[in-house]
């Protein structure tokens, strides 16, 4: 099932995602619909509040369907470990059309649970990196704009409510 993408401005996407405890088929139709739903937007990753599920379950495929072993899927993620700082452009499926530099850590280690409940460990580094450091913010309520100058911050906001106003957001 492809569910549609949230969008900045809805509350979802600004408050801390409940931790999963239940590893039921449930949760592996979640995780298959959140592939389905990044794949349909054209993204690289994808958290579950973005569809309005306030949950801690997030994917990932960088490689955007090249490579079947390169699809990630990450249950109640934290950041263990950063190393490095690389800017580059950074977008997100709640801000369509928005792209930014940002700064982030060059590789990063994830410790999470797969579908499963076991203990996993991913490493990664530049996109790879990026996704595993933005989808984490994500299920902690937070954005990408959180990292980005007040001032580009604040004309992207500016941007989005009038988009809403003309009812094209
Ligand atoms: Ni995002």
């Amino acid at each position: 099932m492809i569910y549609p993408i949230v969008k900045f401005g809805d509350p979802v996407l600004e408050k801390p995602s409940a931790t999963i405890t239940e590893f039921d088929d449930e949760l592996r139709k979640l995780a298959e619909d959140m592939f389905e739903s990044m794949y349909a937007a054209h993204g690289v990753g994808l958290a579950a509040p973005q569809i309005g599920i306030a949950k801690r379950i997030a994917v990932i495929d960088v490689t955007f369907k090249e490579d079947p072993d390169a699809k990630i899927v990450l249950v109640n993620p934290e950041i263990v470990h950063t190393e490095g700082k690389l800017s580059a452009s950074e977008g997100c499926l709640s801000l369509p059309e928005f792209r930014e530099n940002v700064t982030r850590p060059r590789k990063v280690t994830a410790r999470a649970q797969d579908l499963t409940g076991k203990t996993i460990e991913v490493t990664g580094e530049e996109l790879l990196a990026r996704a595993l450091v933005h989808e984490t913010d994500h299920l902690n309520g937070k954005l990408y704009l959180q990292h980005i100058s007040a001032l580009k911050r604040d004309l992207i906001k500016r941007k989005i409510r009038k988009l809403i106003k003309q009812g094209e957001w």
